[in-house]
């Protein structure tokens, strides 16, 4: 059997990750991993944090602190909320580390040395006023396509449009909002156009059991005609290029990689750090070659970093299999960072402890494998309540309590009676369902993996239905005994079989089973599909305590609110440039400006909500009327400070519930490109309830 190297794509270190994350790649590649571990099969997981590329210096811009710090901040946080949801990688290692940068820059002179780039000189936009070359997302102007005069230089955000920085009319700096000159400046240029008929068409077109999703977008690409990209950027923020000879130090000044071209280099790198002897094992020769990543990172693995591991050769492998899945929308909505419509792994971690493998049974229930797919809290509360309570939990807790209640806790004897057929049944069903869970699993359709392992517990509640020991006990305790022992055997095996999809959960049932997962039953269950026998007569069971509890509609009701308030507090996008939010909105007619009702209002009681750091709830004398408003400005005012403040206020705002109060309108704010709120307020006091147009 070959090695295999599983990688999960490396997230930017610019925020947390969140539940679409999680859905598309993380949680499919983790039991993926531990399905191939206890199979006996050699394999590593690799992963860190994506530090470089200019997501991150947005962020640290709109922060006011350093790219390092950003990164510092997130590879931290995401790496915790990874562990804390059991993502078993062997390493999370980072892009910023000095493995790295040596990897990445050797393998940048070794392809240069080899002769695969070309130099070009191409005039970019730069802005003379900040001194420095601008990333594409670091200019804005008019889409040539839906007029937004806010479009990025490589997408328009309002029609979707992607775009290079000279289709924009009107470009502006977001640096220094300056308009930016074109300079010429030297970079070196991937020819994937040549590359595409000497290797990739061919690569492909071999790679026919590969997902139909993942096919598709490649065909496309190659339809379209593969076009040279720079593989150098000229930026300030990522790994510096290496010496080159022909080229002075001067020269290649304020030049990175392209960070697609050395984040992919990063799961080499992170191979170096953990195996620094045996590393070239998992590269070259006998392994297998895994990607899993999301629908947008399908051109970087399997076209781009494909072509960047044939040319350099020296027997490196290429991706064997790139199981790439869709997109998972929230609530009706796709997810979206700047908006802050997500559900942020640590915030969940921290507010539902202990629920991890709830969260990995719903994201995997809902994996979005074949097409996008949809979280709703309300459906993972049903999937919760009506799937592992009611069938999982259920199960094992009516086996491990009627255990206790009939033979205190010692497992009975498995003696030959007139349940022998019902149970031989039931043994044959559920080998075959481990046989079905293996295979999907291996084929990486994990949804109906998870759907084999909660048919092994539905067998279980059918059995004690139709057996009823409860009842049986009384007339027929021998037959129990045979009841109770082959239940407790399918509890055992559903224990062992949890384990790549529910690992706290196979943790939890293997301590109240009293099981040890010895590695050769663990390799004969996995590798040869082998269930496990009865409990021997005798067995010490433990505890019984309830594996899974019910999900409240408190609790739910809770974070839709949260959703919708995260959502109305960021005003500003989070990732865009301060620069780039003073840009004029797209013009309205004076019909439109005329629906405001627009009022002055007097701040007449304030205080905290409970349970929200954010949030004020104002009472604010508005004419002759009172109107209660909860507003996200409790991080910037003390309520005792505001009261008897004339504020800004817009009056007929759609009323909508925060944190279970009705908010009747909104205060108006003026933000800085720090973040700080200002009241906006007449210059000299009016009455409460004027009318301002
Ligand atoms: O899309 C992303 O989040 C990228 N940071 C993924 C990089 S994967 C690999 F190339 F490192
Ligand atoms: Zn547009």
């Amino acid at each position: 059997m070959p090695k295999t190297t599983v990688t999960a794509a490396l997230p930017y270190a610019n925020g947390p990750v969140h539940i679409g994350h999680i859905a598309g790649v993380y949680l499919p590649a983790d039991i993926y991993v531990r399905y191939l571990r206890n199979c006996g099969r050699e394999v590593l997981f690799i992963c860190g944090s994506d530090e470089h590329g200019v997501p991150i210096t947005l962020r640290a811009r709109k922060e006011g602190i350093t790219p390092q710090e950003v990164v510092d901040r997130y590879h931290d946080i995401i790496g915790k909320s990874f562990k804390d949801l059991g993502i078993s990688f062997d390493i999370y290692s980072r892009t910023s580390n000095a493995v790295h940068k040596e990897t990445a820059q050797s393998f940048f002179a070794d392809l240069y040395q080899k002769g695969a780039f070309a130099e070009e000189t191409t005039e970019q936009y730069f802005d003379a006023e900040a001194g420095q070359f601008l990333a594409d997302r670091y200019i804005v102007g008019t889409c040539p396509v839906c007029a937004n005069e806010n479009a990025y230089g490589d997408q328009c955000e309002k029609c979707g449009s992607t775009l290079s920085p000279s289709e924009l009319k009107n470009p502006k700096s977001a640096l220094s909002g300056s308009a930016p000159i074109l300079k010429p400046t030297k970079n070196w240029f991937l020819p994937l156009d040549k590359l595409q008929q000497s290797f990739l068409n061919e690569y492909i077109s071999n790679k026919i059991d590969w997902k139909s999703n993942v096919l598709g977008q490649c065909k496309s690409w190659l339809n379209e005609g593969l076009k040279p990209r720079a593989m150098t950027r000229d930026l300030d923020w990522g790994v510096t290029l290496p010496a080159l000879p022909g080229h002075t130090e001067g020269e290649l000044l304020g030049k990175v990689l392209y960070v697609w071209f050395e984040a992919p280099i990063g799961y080499i790198s992170a191979t170096r750090e953990l195996r620094p002897k045996d590393w070239e094992e998992w590269w070259k020769g006998d392994t297998r070659l895994v990607h899993f990543i999301g629908k947008d990172n399908i051109v970087f693995h399997c076209i781009i970093f494909p072509a960047m591991l044939h040319l350099r050769g020296d027997g490196y492998v290429l991706p064997a299999d790139v199981p790439a899945n869709e997109f998972l929308n929230l609530e009706g909505q796709k997810i979206s960072t700047s908006r802050n419509w997500a559900v942020w792994l640590n915030e969940y971690l921290e507010e539902f402890p202990g629920k991890q493998d709830e969260l990995r049974y719903v994201l995997c229930s809902i994996a979005p494998e074949t097409k996008d797919s949809e979280f709703t809290w309300k459906d993972y509360q049903a999937r919760v309540n009506n799937e592992l309570v009611a069938i999982l939990g259920n199960f094992a807790n009516r086996v491990m309590v009627l255990s206790h209640k009939f033979y205190g806790g010692a497992a009975p004897a498995n003696t030959p009676c007139s349940l022998d057929a019902l149970i031989q049944g039931g043994r044959e069903e559920a080998a075959a369902l481990l046989e079905e869970l293996k295979k999907a699993t291996e084929e990486y359709r994990f949804r109906d993996g998870l759907g084999a392992l909660m048919n092994m517990a539905r067998l279980g509640n059918r059995f004690l239905a139709e057996t009823e020991p409860w009842k049986l006990q009384k007339t027929d305790p021998k037959a129990t005994e045979t009841a109770m022992s082959f239940a407790l055997e399918m509890l055992s095996n559903i224990a062992f079989a949890c384990e790549p999809y529910l690992p706290h959960t196979h943790q939890k049932l293997c301590e109240q089973l009293n099981l040890l997962p010895l590695e050769y039953m663990v390799r004969a269950f996995w590798a040869e599909g082998k269930l496990l026998k009865p409990l021997p007569a005798g067995h010490p069971i433990g505890e019984a305590a309830l594996i899974f509890t019910k999900i409240e509609d408190e609790q739910v009701t809770f974070q839709k609110e949260k959703l919708s308030l995260k959502t109305m507090e960021n005003t500003s996008p989070t990732d865009v440039p301060a620069d780039v939010q003073n840009a004029v909105k797209p013009e309205i007619t004076y019909d439109d400006f005329a629906k405001l009702d627009l009022k002055i209002a007097t701040i007449t009681a304030a205080e905290k909500v409970e349970k929200a750091d954010k949030l004020l709830k104002l009472t604010l004398a508005v004419g002759t009327e009172d109107r209660t408003v909860v507003s996200g400005i409790a991080l910037h005012f003390q309520p005792e400070d505001i009261v008897g403040k004339q504020v800004l206020f817009l009056a007929n705002l759609a009323p909508r519930k925060m944190r279970g109060i009705e908010s009747q309108g909104m205060i108006l704010m003026a933000e800085d490109a720090d973040g700080k709120l200002v009241f906006v307020a007449p210059t000299a006091p009016v009455a409460s309830g004027s009318s301002v147009s």
